[in-house]
């Protein structure tokens, strides 16, 4: 459990303040809020102390609650601050040292990273001054995230809306997370690949892709530069990670060859399909000229196993997805392979392996005995479990 300071100035998105003081306190953090006179005109103090489970704090001279704590021992008690949605004026306090309330002053204090997410409209947020505040602070090492581009509520479309409150989590995490991963690059696959048949048809299959995401996230919170080569997947890039979307086999294989001396560590989530169709349609297939339709398909490369192959001491671990004889497979694959851990699922479940949030696997080093269960748990934390084994192996 970490100690999270939340800044809140004043601005439409201060109601999504609260979805961060949830998602925090649901991930297990202590939320202390700081909110500024203005952030509590569109949010209520009410909320936000019900959420955080704390009084919220917004003066600077409170008799009441500086007998509680003071601003130096709020600044002192937080292990990262974050301010979002952080406003135009309080990005140009902070970025000049201003202490004139309890959030800039409590900034100016504190020793721990601060991390900001900006959000206003699109011309405040390109005025030169605010560029120059956002310039100076990230020199000084803070952690800016967003903002992201969209329709704003002050009816203008542009830069300056909130960035979503998962990014503001992932950089949160970031900042808390021990590095053990700090000098590792690690490469993730992630997704199923797409075989295109004709100009409208695709061989592909079920994967989600949230398993290789999850790892990818993860790894990125321990420290590790992250490169993510994802097939077509509906999901949205983790904090921190470098995404390459790709979609056959081949390109799938063409984008790991090239990560892949930059990298220390591979893993292999990606479903690649095993085949392809030989020859792709260059027009559409037509139904009424044919009765049957037979297609013939050709083997796809083993991007695995080529991996492994190729030079340089790195850790390589595959994924077996299985419907039967889950563990003699998954064995057997981690021999076929060459690679150093195996992550065995069950995919023929419906409560687990493929499409789903959650996962049960086996994690299979190279002695044969050497089968380590990961209990049925949300694909995060399974995540963790695997870069925690992948650690032990490094470090043995
Ligand atoms: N894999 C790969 N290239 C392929 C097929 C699979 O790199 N063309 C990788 C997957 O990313 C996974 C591991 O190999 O990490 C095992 O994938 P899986 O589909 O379970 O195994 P296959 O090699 O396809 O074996 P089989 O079809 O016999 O189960």
């Amino acid at each position: 459990m970490s100690r999270v300071l939340l800044g809140v100035t004043g601005g439409i998105a201060a109601y999504k303040a609260c979805e961060l003081v949830r998602g925090l306190r649901m991930r297990g953090h202590e939320v202390r809020v700081v909110a500024t006179p203005n952030a509590l005109r569109f949010v209520s103090s009410l909320t936000l102390q019900t959420l955080s489970g704390q009084a919220v704090r917004s003066e600077l001279f409170s008799l009441n609650e500086e007998s509680e704590i003071s601003h130096i021992e709020l600044a002192d008690w937080a292990e990262v601050s974050v301010v979002a949605p952080a406003s135009a004026g309080f990005l140009a306090r902070i970025a000049h040292g201003m202490a004139d309330d309890l959030l800039a002053t409590i900034c100016l204090a504190a020793r721990a990273p601060l991390i900001v997410a900006p959000a206003m409209n699109v011309n405040m947020y390109r005025h030169p001054a605010t560029q120059a505040n956002l310039d100076l602070l990230g020199k000084r090492g803070v952690v800016i995230v967003g903002p992201d581009t969209g329709e704003l509520a002050c009816g203008w479309e542009g830069e300056g809306r909130l960035v979503e409150i998962e990014k503001v989590l992932g950089a949160i995490e970031q900042q808390l997370a021990p590095g053990t991963y700090r000098d590792e690059v690690v490469l993730v696959t992630a997704g199923p690949t797409v075989e295109a048949v004709d100009p409208v048809r695709v061989l592909t299959n079920r994967s989600s892709g949230k398993m290789g995401f999850a790892l990818a996230e993860a790894a990125a919170r321990r420290g590790a530069e992250v490169i993510l080569v994802a097939g077509p997947v509906a999901l949205a890039t983790p904090y921190g990670v470098e995404r390459i979307d790709v979609e056959s086999a081949e390109q799938m294989r063409e984008a790991a060859l090239q990560a892949l001396d930059r990298a220390t560590i591979v893993i292999m989530a990606a479903a690649v399909a095993d085949y392809r169709v030989a020859t792709r349609a260059s027009q559409k297939i037509k139904r009424h000229q044919r009765e049957a339709l037979t297609l013939e398909l050709v083997r796809n490369p083993d991007i695995l196993a080529e991996l492994v192959e190729r030079e340089g001491r790195r850790l390589v671990v595959g994924f077996a997805a299985e419907t039967e004889r889950m563990l003699e497979n998954a064995r057997d694959k981690l021999a076929r392979k060459g690679c150093d851990l195996m992550i065995a699922n069950d995919v023929s479940r419906s409560d687990a392996g493929f499409d789903v949030d959650r996962n049960e696997v086996w994690i299979l080093g190279p002695g044969h005995e050497d089968v380590e269960p990961v209990p049925a748990a949300s694909k995060r934390e399974v995540a963790e479990r695997i870069l925690d084994r992948i650690r032990r192996v490094r470090d043995a």
